[in-house]
């Protein structure tokens, strides 16, 4: 039987030196990517970074998770390997590590046009909770977020 490619995929803590394929994913996969910058502090920053691989780096998740309030700021996978459910294993990851931690909570937001993205967070029991107006810019101008939380408390 052939092996999903899921299967094939490691998760494990993001190093300094997977900083590169970290950002070369980025800058293919937004018009208006975070700077490398931003994610190297964000690491050195002890932001909870964690990255997909198989033969190389396929993805990655940057949260900050705390016990009161934690949040997803970054979320992306290589597109030639989105819909195989690497994002869906960084989401179930981010939400384990934060019940770990005693998270009451977790935030995070999307442009309301990226519908994959909101399908995925709401899969795992994401709820929007508000609007960002004109929050992200995007190739016309700017757009809305949708602020998205999911309990942890019940
Ligand atoms: C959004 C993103 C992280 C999802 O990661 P992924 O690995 O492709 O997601 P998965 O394969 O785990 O799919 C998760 C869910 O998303 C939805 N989904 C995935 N691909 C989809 C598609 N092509 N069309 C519609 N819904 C889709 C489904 O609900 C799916 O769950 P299901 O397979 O159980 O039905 C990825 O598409 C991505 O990196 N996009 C560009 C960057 C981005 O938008 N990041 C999020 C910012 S908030």
């Amino acid at each position: 039987m052939a092996a999903r490619l899921i299967d094939t995929i490691n998760i494990t803590k993001m190093l300094p030196d997977d900083l590169l394929s970290v950002y070369q994913i980025e800058k293919d996969s937004y018009d208006f990517p975070w700077s490398e910058k931003i994610i190297e502090d964000c690491l050195f920053n002890n932001y909870d970074c964690f990255i997909a691989k198989n033969s190389r780096a396929v993805g990655y998740v940057i949260a900050k998770i705390s016990s009161l309030d934690s949040h997803i700021l970054n979320l992306t996978i290589d597109a030639n390997y989105r819909g195989y459910g690497i994002g869906s294993s960084f989401v179930d990851l981010i939400i384990k590590e934060c019940r770990l931690q005693g998270s009451h909570s977790i935030f995070l937001e999307a442009r309301v046009t990226n519908s994959v993205a909101r399908k995925l967070y709401q899969k795992y029991g994401f709820r929007s909770i508000g609007l960002r107006k004109n929050y992200y810019k995007n190739k016309s101008g700017r757009e809305d977020a949708i602020v998205y939380r999911k309990n942890l408390i019940y």
